[in-house]
């Protein structure tokens, strides 16, 4: 029976890896497995990274291992995929009992850009930038296609991200916020409420048509530009509070 169960399963996994894109061949395979979305958000990122012109730019707050960007520059590789990431090992993560760093570059070998680097070195179109987003990011000015938000789920980062990033948003363009559970009562620590009240709100903006939510992950299109300026002031005044702060210490 055991084994039965075992066969069903693997089978049931080579369905999902048939949808997503068998990245066996680029990353580790534990990496895959262990990567930190569900399936069906996996299967959203390849659809949504599917319905990109060629030569869209595709910008991704949170990258981790690269996970979620492999998945979508593998579902479309004509885009141009920005990743911002501290890529430090700063935040050991576990699934089910064993660290995902340790699965996915050895027991030795610390989460680095240059390990990241290795990880996505078949990904000719994406690009890994080093640093705390928004903070060190600040003189971007290439318009975007896509936004993936799966950094900082907490202020004052994770707002100032959305404010800054979706500022820079092509109309048409996709925001695309990750780690959004209404559902799950406070305290827990994965009810996050920066984006609750980021997603709330935006449901309610005439400037953005909510498209809808798998799982985690809320989907939005940008009608009108006409609040940018607005929005990007306000994500330099959090960059200015932020200096501040590090200032006092
Ligand atoms: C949930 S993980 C991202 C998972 C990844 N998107 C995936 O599915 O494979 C969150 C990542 O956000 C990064 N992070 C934390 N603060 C950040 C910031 N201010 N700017 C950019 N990335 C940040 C962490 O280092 C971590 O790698």
């Amino acid at each position: 029976m055991t084994g039965f169960v075992s066969q069903c399963l693997e089978q049931y996994i080579k369905t999902l890896n048939s949808v997503v894109g068998d990245l066996r061949h680029h990353l580790p395979y534990n990496m895959q497995k262990y990567g930190l979305m569900q399936y069906d958000e996996k299967f959203l990122l390849v659809q949504l990274s599917r319905s990109l012109q060629p030569n869209s730019v595709i910008v991704e707050v949170g990258s981790f291992l690269g996970s979620s960007a492999a998945i979508m520059s593998n579902a479309n590789p004509t885009v141009d995929l920005h990743c911002f990431d501290p890529f430090e090992d700063s935040e050991p993560r576990q699934v089910d009992g064993s660290s995902i760093i340790a699965s996915a570059l050895g027991p030795d070998t610390p989460r680095s850009l240059s390990a990241v680097q290795a990880l996505l070195k078949d990904f000719e179109r994406i690009q890994l930038h080093q640093g705390y987003s928004p903070w060190s990011f600040m003189e971007w000015s290439t318009p975007i296609d896509l936004y993936f938000e799966d950094g900082l789920h907490h202020d004052p980062e994770f707002s100032a991200n959305i404010d800054f990033w979706s500022s820079h948003l092509k109309i048409g363009g996709l925001l695309v916020i990750h780690d959004h559970r209404p559902w799950l009562k406070e305290g827990d620590y994965l009810h996050f409420p920066a984006v609750i009240d980021r997603v709330r709100a935006l449901q309610s903006d005439s400037s953005w048509r909510y498209l809808g939510q798998v799982y985690t992950t809320a989907v939005f299109e940008k009608l009108d530009a006409s609040n940018d300026l607005a929005l990007r002031r306000r994500a330099y005044e959090a960059f200015v509070d932020y200096q501040r702060n590090k200032l006092r210490g």
